[in-house]
């Protein structure tokens, strides 16, 4: 329910411009590695081109054609070389097996069954090599922050952004919380002055709470080595804003 929102791959990396130390957290991590990199769910490059740059051979994976074609453009216009490929990452086999896998930016959170998070983690288990880590961060849901959403719209002015083409763009979200399916279901709305709802997209984030993610991970043949709160390395606690779990083959 997600992909008609990341057909509009230029428009995300202004909405959503990247850097900052979710950048340096992945990419220190795979210059500690070394070796072999791939990235489930990479949208455009925004981290594994600056690991490719660092000089680790890179496989990118995401479902959306327009988020790969806007990653190849960017990895071209900088001169570096990343294999691009077309996958679900619920079941994937590329062949071969890689020393740091990630998946970032709650791209994870888009599978929304348990069934599809374990067939996920299993995947990724049979693309480690030996020694190799898996690290993943998904936000740490606050019932009281799911329970604001109540589904009235609403303009995101942290999100605003300046288009070349369109010029100033605003952001409003409306969003309901399904609590059984412990999933979030957005309709998000971008707009300039002459040009109102110019995009009305879909976008449904599943919640995984604390508990559950150790048990999901190990039904994946995974074990979680360590749970961080934030990108500094704090350990992960109840008011933290991430869970960033570095996990290893069981
Ligand atoms: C929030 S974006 C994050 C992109 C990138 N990791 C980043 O940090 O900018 C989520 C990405 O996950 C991809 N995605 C969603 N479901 C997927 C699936 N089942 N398999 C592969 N990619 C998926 C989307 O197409 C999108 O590019």
């Amino acid at each position: 329910m997600s992909q008609a929102f990341y057909s509009h791959a230029r428009l995300y990396d202004l909405m959503f411009p990247g850097g900052g130390p979710a950048v340096d957290f992945y990419r220190a991590g795979a210059n500690r590695q070394g070796g072999r990199v791939l990235e489930l769910g990479c949208g455009t490059g925004q981290k594994l081109i600056p690991i490719a740059s660092d000089g680790h051979p890179c496989v990118g994976l995401d479902f959306s054609s327009a988020m790969l074609a806007e990653a190849q453009r960017k990895a071209d216009e900088r001169g570096v070389v990343v294999e691009w490929v077309q996958g679900d990452m619920r079941a994937f086999d590329l062949g071969r097996t890689f020393d740091f896998v990630f998946i970032t930016a709650n791209s994870l959170l888009h599978l929304q069954e348990a069934e599809d998070l374990v067939s996920c983690f299993r995947s990724v288990r049979r693309h480690l090599a030996p020694g190799a880590r898996f690290v993943f961060d998904v936000f740490n849901p606050s019932v009281r922050l799911l329970a604001e959403a109540d589904g009235v719209r609403r303009t995101r002015e942290s999100l605003s952004f300046l288009d070349p083409d369109r010029g100033s763009v605003s952001v409003d979200v409306a969003e309901t919380y399904d609590a059984p399916a412990q999933v979030t279901r957005g309709t998000w709305y971008l707009s300039t002055n002459s040009e109102p709802d110019f995009v009305v997209a879909p976008l449904e984030i599943r919640s995984i709470f604390p508990q559950e993610l150790p048990l999901l991970v190990s039904l994946g043949g995974l074990r979680l080595v360590e749970r961080l709160g934030d990108w500094s390395g704090r350990p992960f606690a109840v008011d933290a804003a991430l869970q960033l779990c570095v996990c290893e083959s069981a």
